[in-house]
């Protein structure tokens, strides 16, 4: 798949089939976030596989009992190291560069997964203290995202999304 098919059929997908993710696959998963742009070089982040069903199901219940946290075989966790970035940025690590450089990792962990015929959905709305506490994450780290991948068991359509138009700007 090229990257431009890639992004195009990279879907939200909350729905698994029964089937793990191979050990190669989520290798090539992370390699892929690995390669994504951070500041300084720093990548200040942290990358938390969970594979344990437990584990999961109570991921789900942090995340507000989001079903498609416990039903998939893998969720990844980002979190943000800020004080990696503080080292060589301070304040502006500390508060920006670490969530920016967390993100851009899960982004690409989910562009990863869409090119292996993955399906994956970001997940936003969790309580973040207790994330922390299951992936047992450092001081200062804070979660940024967890996102489950599996094999699709759905198809969704792309959504509308706003225009060019609404969205760009010439200046
Ligand atoms: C910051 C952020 C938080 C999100 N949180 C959730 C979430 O908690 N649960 C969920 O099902 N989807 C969540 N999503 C996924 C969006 O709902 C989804 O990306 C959006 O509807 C567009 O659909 P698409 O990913 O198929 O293009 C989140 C996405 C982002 C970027």
């Amino acid at each position: 798949m090229d990257f431009f098919e890639t992004v195009m059929v990279r879907r939200s997908v909350r729905v698994f089939q029964e089937k793990d993710v191979d050990a190669l696959d989520v290798k090539q998963i992370i390699e892929s976030s690995m390669q994504a742009p951070s500041a300084g070089g720093l990548q200040a982040y942290r990358i938390y596989l969970v594979r344990n069903k437990e584990t999961l199901e109570a991921l789900a219940f942090a995340a507000h009992g989001q079903e498609c946290v416990s039903k998939a075989p893998l969720a990844i966790v980002f979190t943000a190291d800020q004080k990696r970035s503080a080292s060589k940025y301070q304040e502006r690590g500390f508060e920006f560069y670490s969530v920016q450089d967390a993100t851009i990792a899960a982004a690409y962990s989910q562009l990863a997964a869409a090119a292996l015929g993955l399906g994956s959905v970001w997940v936003g709305g969790f309580d973040p203290f207790e994330v922390s506490r299951l992936v047992r994450a450092g001081a200062y780290e804070v979660p940024v995202a967890i996102i489950p991948i599996g094999h699709p068991a759905e198809n969704p359509a792309r959504p509308q999304g706003r225009s060019m138009k609404a969205l760009v700007r010439e200046v």
